[in-house]
């Protein structure tokens, strides 16, 4: 049997191609700062996101349209010091790549040279090859995003499942090809029916990361709070919470503050 990827030393996108050719899944998870990426490369995830959702889930801001170049390269920069095996691609956010392909590269530039990550991550289809193309000509992995594109909310309207219509579906499979032709190294597909992504993926040589896409794709992408359950107000279908961390940390924070009320803490072990 081949090697499994925790043999590898370090993840690539070429890895992720091989992943893709044996049938093994690809497991990629996003993260914005050093404690949590380092929790994530020790267990071997595949392949970390540090995705435009910190401006959601670290900054609290509705949407994902406010969160800055600079805020992306602190949380990429933060996430790519404690990685040593995952690849790490980091989103490059909203008005710095969209219609102007030179400040696309001088964008994903800043994002490669100020955090150390293997890749960017853009959202859209044939309107940014340009960008694309551009990025790549700079020797920089681009991995592609399609469906729903939160970037893009206040055109859709709505977070709701993107591509059940046959025209919306016939542009994304169009979209998906134009995008591994420009030579993007895989796709995210957001939100779409499972029958749709299933079709790219088998039509797709490049790796197909599924978030709401159904399982018949080459990989998965969640939202790690969202996962943790430390973000409790967001419970789309497709979101598989692994715990409930928002109640875990309640308690142990309830219990500190009695602790320090009662006089409890610090006791005559915890002090010098
Ligand atoms: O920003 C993000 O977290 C993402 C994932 C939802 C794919 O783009």
């Amino acid at each position: 049997m081949a090697a499994l990827p925790t043999t590898i030393s370090k993840v690539t996108t070429h890895v992720l191609q091989e992943m893709k050719q044996k049938g093994e899944k690809i497991a990629m998870l996003t993260a914005y700062d050093f404690s949590m990426a380092r929790i994530l490369d020790r267990v071997d995830i595949d392949a970390i996101l540090v995705g435009d959702s910190a401006s959601n889930v670290m900054a609290g801001h509705r949407t994902t349209i406010p969160i800055t170049l600079n805020e992306m390269i602190y949380h990429g920069a933060s996430v790519v010091r404690a990685v040593s095996r995952a690849l790490v691609i980091v989103d490059l956010p909203f008005g710095t790549y969209q219609g102007n392909s030179k400040e696309a590269l001088n964008s994903a530039i800043r994002i490669m040279k100020e955090t150390g990550a293997d890749a960017v991550k853009l959202e859209g289809g044939r309107e940014i090859t340009e960008s694309i193309d551009r990025i790549l000509s700079a020797g920089i992995p681009v991995m592609g995003h399609l469906g729903l594109t939160p970037q893009s909310i206040n055109k859709f309207g709505t977070y709701t499942v993107r591509a059940t219509e046959n025209e919306e579906a016939q542009r994304l499979i169009e979209d998906a090809h134009i995008l591994e032709k420009t030579g993007c190294f895989a796709i995210v597909l957001e939100k779409i029916p499972a029958k749709l992504a299933a079709q790219v993926t088998s039509e797709l040589k490049i790796p197909i990361i599924g978030i709401g896409a159904g399982g018949n794709v080459d990989g998965q992408v969640l939202v790690l709070h969202d996962m943790l359950g430390i973000t409790t107000q967001f419970s789309p279908r497709f979101l598989r919470r692994y715990h409930n961390l928002s109640h875990e940390i309640s308690l142990a924070v309830k219990e500190y503050i009695g602790d320090v009320k009662s006089k409890d803490f610090p006791n005559e072990t915890e002090q010098y």
